[in-house]
């Protein structure tokens, strides 16, 4: 997590720096700060504990730092608690207490990512006479570059080599250098960075969103690799110094996605978004009435050898991998199983060589999920990528890739792009089907074009939403909230007990309906508001029942169900109807009413809804 930003340039650079970590402050935000050089002067260096917002103001938005070169960071904590001592950027000099010691420094630097073996080499450095003054990893980083630099050659390129060779862990580091005026030095391994360009600027950053205002023209910088950056040009080396070519890629995506557009959070504009969400990912696998996966790389025969999949995630994107799962499984008839990359990668797995991983990931760079990536691959199992983020490091590294075109996802809570990978999934499993002839030329087709009806459907739930809010205020004191369901439903369920309590902090949990008798019951009091999801025809009565269990000890519950369904009502307190679709795709409504609760929750609360406490929105650590 974290974010870094980096400028160099004709422009003033602490305004940009803030206004893309702005854009950052997603990954990270209990302390923010900024290095800034004008000309040959040692860098300015400006930190503070809290959000982005208390930098901003003591520095006159950026305006009172004077500069045209500059790097800035937003801070989501791993090594030492929140506060301004620790937050970054770090310089290699040996000053105390406050960390503002950039006068006597060569280095100053920002990162991102974690040194595992930063306790040796703080030992290390120690014996040579460095003092440190915070906790973090980062600080030794920068301190073991600055060894490297005066023990050698005086080269930025051999001192950020030599410290790659030296530290184990990931990284996004960004660098400059007291005697290397107009210069930022980057390097990275499984930390994202991007490197931007326009005329006579450059631009580096943890995330598009950041400098998407600026330029559309990026760089992606692999793993082990380093550049400098000087005002409109990028030299890449390898870590043995050499010179690297890169492609220039243009950014699809426009500066405006990444920006509120008139809503009050980031959360409530991405689930508006949901239905273009939902077609332009369906319009990009989509030709001729046709699922096309030769587009992803996948061939019929490589389709009908997979005799297992593998379904690899973290957070909401497991979630519609448990969807995919029983959709999978009932149309396509593969087995599947979905696993948390974190149990995963540390499993004794005994993986079906005729396998296929399938990791989704809305950010690409999931630690986790990308080590789970990395895994399949070293025992020799096709990897398939459904990822958000284009030229993120599990798209990249990935055998296949299929993107979902949710655009840029800025609230922490996911909400578009959960809606994408859905679609992503159905399509894959349809596409599976009907390879191996499970399905019908005609069913085929019709789910297809069931799919494109989704959009529509989702814009009528939205209609609805005012219906909610007046629900949910009235449960704005709960302290417990149960969401019951079966089959889909169940997986709907889970997404819906992470929405309400990732942002409103209210305690909930997902039980498959039928398992809740087994213990959970017990937690059950007068009010407990426990919703029952109820899409899935075959299943709809048993979970009926289970909420009947539910109300006889006291429960108030909420019925989340078809049009149709009508004699809900007489067990349910309150329901809430979503558009008939076919029963494979039911999640992708189901869900958006259970966003908008956790939504309108957390606002009624008045907490902040686009940055939950405690979470980051891309978890690049273990
Ligand atoms: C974090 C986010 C979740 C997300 C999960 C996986 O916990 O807050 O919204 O589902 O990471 O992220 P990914 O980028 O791999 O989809």
């Amino acid at each position: 997590m974290c974010g870094i930003v980096g400028f160099v340039g004709k422009r003033q650079a602490a305004p940009i720096l803030l206004d893309g970590l702005s854009k950052l402050e997603y990954r990270g935000y209990d302390s923010a700060g900024l290095a800034i050089r004008n000309g040959d002067e040692p860098a300015e260096v400006v930190k503070s504990k809290g959000r982005l917002k208390v930098l901003s103001e003591k520095t006159d938005n950026g305006n009172a730092l004077i500069g045209n070169c500059g790097i800035g960071h937003t801070r989501w904590a791993t090594h030492g608690e929140p506060s301004r001592t620790n937050a970054h950027p770090h310089v290699s000099g040996n000053c105390t207490g406050t960390g503002s010691g950039e006068v006597e420094s060569e280095v100053v630097g920002v990162h991102n990512g974690i040194i595992e073996n930063f306790k040796e080499l703080k030992e290390k450095l120690m014996k040579h006479g460095y003092l440190f003054y915070s906790q973090t990893d980062t600080e030794v980083v920068i301190k073991l570059v600055d060894y490297y630099y005066k023990k050698y050659t005086h080269s930025p390129q051999e001192a950020i080599a030599k410290t790659m060779v030296r530290v184990r862990g990931s990284y996004a580091l960004c660098l400059m250098f007291k005697s290397h005026p107009g210069e930022i030095w980057v390097a990275r391994k499984d930390s994202p960075m991007i490197i931007g360009i326009s005329d006579g600027e450059t631009y580096v950053a943890s995330d598009v969103p950041a400098i998407l205002k600026y330029t559309r023209n990026v760089y992606y910088i692999g793993n082990l690799e380093m550049a400098k950056l000087t005002p409109g040009e990028v030299t890449f080396y390898n870590l043995d110094g050499d010179v690297i070519e890169k492609e220039l890629t243009e950014i699809k995506w426009d500066a405006e996605s990444a920006e509120k557009g008139g809503y009050e959070h980031f959360m409530m504009k991405e689930i508006h978004e949901q239905p273009k969400a939902i077609t332009d990912t369906l319009n990009s696998l989509i030709k001729d009435e046709k699922i096309d996966i030769d587009s992803i790389g996948l061939s019929n025969d490589e389709v009908r050898n997979i005799s297992q999949i593998y379904i690899v995630a973290c957070g909401s994107a497991y979630h519609t991998g448990v969807v995919t799962q029983y959709v999978m499984e009932d149309i396509a008839k593969i087995p599947v199983r979905v696993e948390l990359a974190s149990e995963f990668r540390y499993r004794k797995l005994l993986l079906d060589k005729n396998g296929l991983v399938i990791i989704v990931s809305q950010s690409g760079e999931t630690a986790d999920s990308l080590a789970a990536l990395r895994l399949a691959k070293d025992k020799g199992i096709k990897t398939l990528a459904i990822v958000n983020v284009v030229g993120s490091s599990i798209a990249r590294e990935a055998d296949n890739v299929l993107y979902t075109l949710a655009g840029p996802e800025i609230a922490v809570a996911t909400t578009k792009a959960y809606s994408a990978q859905l679609i992503a999934g159905y399509l894959l499993a349809i596409q599976f089907a009907y390879i191996k002839n499970e399905i019908a030329e005609e069913y085929y087709k019709n789910l297809i074009k069931e799919l494109y009806t989704l959009p529509q459907k989702i814009e009528k739930v939205l209609e609805d939403k005012e219906r909610i809010q007046w629900f949910v205020a009235k449960q704005a004191n709960a302290q417990d909230v149960f969401y019951i369901g079966r089959g889909i439903d169940y997986a709907v369920c889970l997404e819906g007990s992470l929405k309400m309590k990732e942002i409103s902090y209210v305690h909930s949990e997902a039980y498959a309906a039928g398992e809740l008798k087994h213990g959970t019951i017990s937690l059950i009091e007068d009010g407990t508001l426990v919703i029952g999801v109820l899409t899935q025809s075959e299943l709809y009565e048993k979970t009926v029942s289970n909420m009947v269990e539910c109300k006889s000890r006291g429960a108030y519950l909420m019925g989340l169900t078809s049009y149709g369904h009508y004699e809900i009502e007489d067990t349910a307190d309150f329901t809430v109807y979503i558009p008939k679709t076919d029963e494979h795709f039911t999640a992708s409504l189901a869900v958006i009413p259970l966003q908008l609760m956790g939504y309108y929750l957390s606002v009624s609360r008045g907490l902040d809804v686009d940055k939950p406490r405690n979470l980051a929105k891309s978890v690049t650590v273990e």
